[in-house]
């Protein structure tokens, strides 16, 4: 494939940490487990770890064995000692353009008292506390107060309904549930108590709700388990020891949507975790200690958990968080939040640069952007056009483009560019130092460099999510069965003659629509809950800015007519099980559903006829 290099700028090198990528890569290929032995050594830890890897009973795999710790000790205490005490480590844009400061001592203190409120409920190590909370400052303050007293947190995107918010307290049964009175966004309010108060309808499991009254409107409160946020840590002190835990130990679970109809949580550990985080942001972002650095990322997003939150404060850096929308009230509202934060990093979607830039250039051009010096993507491949727009007109060619190739799986990113190699758009280079991959067909064989095939990651790593909660033996056969020994990524790939990666998009029946994946099966179990509807399929279909949309093949029960009634009433179904994210763009009545002897639903057949391509141009991978 012939495709042009971008090499670094002169100025960008000068400045950059790491000069020589091909020298980390075989570094750390000599002794991979030396490489990330030394990445947990520039971190604090209560205890030193005994041994680096247990792989003795694969797939679940554990790092830094014996070793005790606990991400807060990085993420904040550290830094009350090391001088970074008085640095902003949290700045909060609201919607309306409002904005909230906290250093790291304040955000210390905000941390500490919740974390004393949490006790005072009766939250011990090990109890799952659910987070249903927009992007403001007390998502952040909610994940470190679990994660300081070893109590699992459990965020659901503030985006998802009632529905989906009720199947994961019934999944992870928390004993708290923290959210707010009513979000803002685009200048609306949307009541989010009610939708809280609704998913835990008759569920025991929830002995409290904690409501930070953010948008300062009435809500009920049920008496007896409802309680102000302010009003409880208000009284607390604002001191409280970080729990020194073990390595292995939970720090969150994650919503994670897959093939099955119902959504699993990925379990992410305080030690391995942390490490690759640390590790990674450092070096794919070659972050400076004055930095000030923007995911748009949702904190309800597993970028949100590492890049948004975790890994900017282990670094001792500026994050910042934006609790409205890229192009509200003008379409250049990223670029002056840019501007006036001086913000040097950013990291955002795709989708949403593909928006941008239909917005047109004049819009970007407004603005100076001079403190960008890094610029990174997630979460999709990025179409080469959008590349090329992002790197020209947002970073005037000084800024390297950081794609990043991750998964909610791998806690980390995995492919991804050191940003003083030579780029290729579309591609996300590497595999990072200490990662290894490669692209195999059905069997296992890695095949020629240029043909398509499934990624597979070939060693362990310290991020990886360590199982499903409840549902040890699913993990082990989605990700390990096939392949043994070896993570199967469900993505398709090929690696080109230089040994870069071009992830080409998923290979099992989950979307990418703008950005959120999700799963075909949770759209198809909403839309079977319509009581005219019999059987459906959902398809994904190219969508010049989603990346994705869904459309569903519908076949309706006997003495119903398809209509736009009925496609509207489907609609509303998906709206108010799993939020607007997922509703479908197309809806087509059929007679039957191609289906296989086994009677599976062939969805790529669907596809194959809806996209006009004959069959043996699919790939197929099942
Ligand atoms: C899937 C994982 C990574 C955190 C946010 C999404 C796709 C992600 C890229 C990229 C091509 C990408 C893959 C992957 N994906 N980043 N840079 N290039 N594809 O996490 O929701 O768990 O989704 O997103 O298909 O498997 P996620």
């Amino acid at each position: 494939m012939k495709t042009k290099t971008y090499k670094p700028s002169v100025a960008f090198l000068r400045q950059a940490t790491i000069k020589n990528p091909e020298a980390e890569y075989k570094k750390a290929a000599k002794d991979y487990l030396k490489y990330w032995e030394s990445a947990a050594k520039e971190l604090e830890w209560g205890k030193p770890w005994k041994k680096v890897l247990d792989d003795s009973k694969p797939p679940f795999y554990k790092w830094f064995v014996g070793a005790k710790g606990n991400i807060v000790q990085n993420a904040i205490d550290r830094h009350l000692a090391n001088g970074n005490k008085n640095k902003v480590a949290l700045l909060w844009e609201s919607d309306s353009g409002q904005h909230k400061k906290f250093t790291y001592a304040e955000l210390d203190q905000a941390v500490c008292r919740l974390a004393n409120g949490l006790k005072s409920l009766g939250i011990k190590k090990g109890d799952r506390v659910a987070i249903y909370l927009q992007n403001i400052p007390e998502a952040a303050i909610a994940m470190l107060a679990c994660a300081k007293i070893g109590a699992i947190h459990g965020i659901v995107y503030a985006g998802f309904a009632a529905h989906s918010l009720r199947e994961w307290i019934e999944l992870t049964e928390p004993k708290l549930l923290i959210t707010q009175d009513a979000g803002i966004r685009r200048g609306k309010r949307y009541s989010m108590k009610p939708t809280a108060d609704e998913a835990v309808k008759g569920l025991k499991c929830v002995k409290n709700m904690l409501v930070v009254h953010h948008s300062k409107i009435d809500v009920p409160m049920v008496k007896g388990r409802d309680i102000s946020y302010h009003d409880l840590v208000d009284k607390m002190s604002p001191k409280c020891e970080t729990e020194m835990l073990d390595s292995e130990d939970p720090l969150f679970i994650l919503y994670n949507s897959g093939t099955a109809s119902k959504p699993k949580g990925m379990v992410h550990v305080h030690g391995g975790y942390q490490v690759q985080i640390h590790r990674t942001f450092n070096w794919v972002f070659d972050v400076k200690p004055n930095d000030v650095f923007w995911s748009t990322a949702d904190p309800g997003w597993i970028t949100g958990h590492s890049y948004t939150i975790y890994a900017p404060l282990m670094a001792g850096v500026t994050t910042l968080l934006f609790e409205g929308v890229p192009n509200y009230p003008k379409p250049d509202r990223i670029w002056e939040i840019i501007d006036k934060y001086k913000v040097n990093i950013l990291y955002t979607a795709p989708t949403l640069l593909r928006m941008l830039m239909g917005e047109g250039d004049q819009w970007v051009k407004k603005h100076s952007l001079k403190s960008l010096r890094i610029l990174g993507s997630v979460g999709e491949p990025i179409n080469p056009a959008a590349w090329k727009w992002y790197y020209t007109v947002v970073g005037k060619k000084r800024c390297p483009i950081i794609d990043t190739w991750w998964q909610t799986e791998t806690g980390a990113h995995m492919i991804v560019p050191l940003p003083t190699l030579p780029l290729k758009p579309g591609s996300a280079t590497k595999p990072f130092p200490g990662i290894f991959a490669e692209v195999v067909d059905h069997d296992g064989k890695k095949v020629k460099d240029g043909e398509r095939g499934l990624l597979v990651i070939t060693k362990p790593w310290p991020a990886m999510a360590r199982t499903f909660y409840k549902a040890e033996k699913y993990f082990k056969e989605t990700y390990f069965k096939r392949f043994p020994g070896k993570y199967l990524t469900l993505d398709v790939a090929m690696r080109d003659k230089d040994g870069y990666f071009w992830a080409l998009g998923r290979a099992d029946d989950v979307l990418k629509i703008a950005g959120h994946r999700i799963g075909t099966a949770e759209i198809e179990a909403a839309i079977a809950h319509h009581p005219a509807v019999m059987e459906v399929a959902v398809i994904g279909k190219p969508h010049k800015i989603k990346g994705e949309s869904a459309k569903a093949f519908v076949v309706l029960k006997k003495g119903f007519v398809g209509s736009d009634e009925i496609s509207d009433g489907i609609k509303k179904k998906i709206r108010s099980e799993m939020g607007p994210v997922a509703v479908t763009d197309e809806i087509e009545y059929i007679n039957k559903l191609p289906k296989n002897r086994n009677g599976k639903v062939m969805r790529r057949v669907l596809k194959a006829k809806e996209l006009g391509q004959k069959l043996e141009d699919v790939v197929v991978f099942d």
